[in-house]
């Protein structure tokens, strides 16, 4: 068994130098990281854990991992908060959530053991956890006669007046995802409520990392679905994120879910996870990573990353996701261009850098294709091919320093009823996040190209019209305005 305090030392020795690693975006110090965690607001700051292999760069038994966020931009590093070192946890410390509880700052995870998967509890102060004596709170003895006592995992716990709730994925009967709801007075005591989401054949099998959630007043049902096949453009094959906008009735917990969306079409992304912040904003974070397309260059020390966080808004009953707006206040060197025309191959003064946050907007559709090639030099580019007349990005890395054979490109939809497309690119070294129409649309990938390749090229076969601002991002140069 591995215990917390060999962990600290560990990464004590073999933290990795923040100048090899993205500026704005949560890393491990060393080793592997998957899922967020316990993402929650506790004593006025935003506190992050994850999955976390401190001694690889692969995954292996489960610690959580631990950072804190005063301005949801910056994070201060934490000593690792769980280690897989109890009989009911010894196979890993799997994904769960966190809530305030008063004084206490609240985890529930998932303690694998013998090939059983069962809900714990740990209480801290935002720095230390102790796991409860009476772990696990919840066990697959408690559940319904053909439900999975191997597939029961990723608790997301909320509080409503004296009952605190929590929601956690499971395997029916024939071994397909649903979703189980439980509560509690007490934190120990759990009883079984029903099932909140059954399997709906079109989301794929197993499902992972579910959370419930308000926004607008209305109940956001939001989760990961492994093996799916794709649809149209809404869904790619493999591992997606999901989510429905539906009403719940707090006194039948009957969930009446509406159509499935994907939260975000990227190349890597995975198992977010929301809380809701001081201000009532309801923000997301998520794997920047996503299972089938795992790869790091040989001399990156560290793997996996966390999306910037994003505010949640219902728009035209659809989710909408913007950058947090925290991010502005490390703006600089703000470069504005308008209407400018691009014909065949351009440069634009001042447009370049791989730690930028930049707006891009398309003013006419009268070209077959503008293509926005990011990380340029000569051996490397990443497109993002825009078609009007589909309304499709076809984004494409191939030529972005992968050595493996990992999924390259993707064609994702970027309709809407505005006239003119708005694209907002934020890169952080290696990781380009797109919001495609004020965050209608939202993709995220990695890139593997050497930092040294910074320039950004356009082309196109006639003639488009953008306006273009362009900020860098800097840690060091915090201006509020
Ligand atoms: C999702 C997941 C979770 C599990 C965790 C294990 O990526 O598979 O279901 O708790 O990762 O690391």
């Amino acid at each position: 068994m591995r215990t917390l305090e060999e962990a600290w030392e560990y990464v004590d020795v073999n933290r990795i130098d923040a100048s090899e690693k993205p500026a704005f975006h949560l890393t491990p110090p060393v080793g592997w990281m998957n899922d967020p965690n316990g993402f929650s607001v506790y004593d006025g700051e935003v506190h992050v854990f994850y999955q976390f292999h401190p001694y690889s760069t692969e995954w292996g038994p489960m610690h959580w991992g631990h950072a804190v966020s005063k301005d949801m931009v910056t994070f201060v590093e934490c000593p690792v908060a769980l280690a897989p070192d109890m009989d009911y946890d010894c196979d890993g410390c799997f994904s769960g959530s966190a809530i305030e509880d008063g004084p206490n700052h609240i985890i529930v995870y998932t303690g694998v053991s013998n090939g059983r998967q069962n809900q714990c509890v740990a209480a801290g102060d935002g720095k230390a956890y102790s796991k409860l004596a009476e772990n696990p709170v919840i066990n697959g003895d408690m559940l319904p006669e053909g439900f999975s006592r191997v597939d029961f995992r990723d608790p997301k716990m909320w509080r409503d007046e004296d009952c605190y709730y929590l929601v956690a994925v499971n395997a029916d009967i024939n071994n397909k995802g649903q979703i189980l709801l439980f509560r509690t007075s007490n934190l120990i005591d759990w009883q079984y409520v029903k099932v909140l989401e059954a399997h709906n054949a079109d989301i794929g099998e197993m499902w992972e990392c579910p959370d419930f959630f308000e926004v607008s007043g209305r109940h956001v049902l939001m989760f990961s679905a492994m093996d799916m096949s794709a649809r149209g453009l809404e869904f790619h094959n493999g591992n997606n994120c999901v989510y429905t906008i539906g009403d719940f009735d707090r006194a039948t917990y009957d969930y009446r879910h509406g159509d499935y969306f994907s939260l975000d079409y990227g190349l890597d992304y995975y198992a977010p996870q929301t809380t809701c912040l001081p201000d009532g904003r309801r923000v997301l974070i998520g794997w920047l990573q996503s299972w089938h397309s795992i790869h790091r260059p040989a001399s990156q020390r560290y793997c996996g990353m966390m999306t910037i966080m994003r505010e949640l808004t219902i728009e035209g009953g659809k989710l909408i996701q913007k950058p947090i707006s925290e991010l502005t206040n490390y703006r600089v060197d703000r470069v504005e261009l308008r209407n400018q025309k691009i014909s065949g191959t351009k440069r634009l003064e001042g447009i370049s850098g791989r730690f930028i946050d930049m707006e891009i907007t398309v003013k006419n559709s009268d070209f077959s294709r503008l293509i926005i090639q990011l990380a340029v030099d000569d051996q490397h580019h990443t497109d993002m091919c825009y078609y009007p007349s589909k309304q499709v990005i076809f984004y494409d890395r191939t030529y972005s320093g992968i050595q493996r054979d990992v999924a390259c490109t993707r064609n994702f939809s970027v309709k809407s009823d505005k006239k003119e497309l708005k694209l907002r690119i934020i890169m952080d070294r290696n990781s380009v996040e797109i919001f495609a129409n004020g965050g209608e649309q939202v993709f995220s990938a990695q890139m593997y190209t050497p930092i040294s390749a910074d320039a950004i090229v356009f082309h196109c076969d006639s003639t488009a019209v953008v306006d273009i601002t362009k900020w860098n991002i800097d840690m060091e140069n915090k201006n509020e305005h």
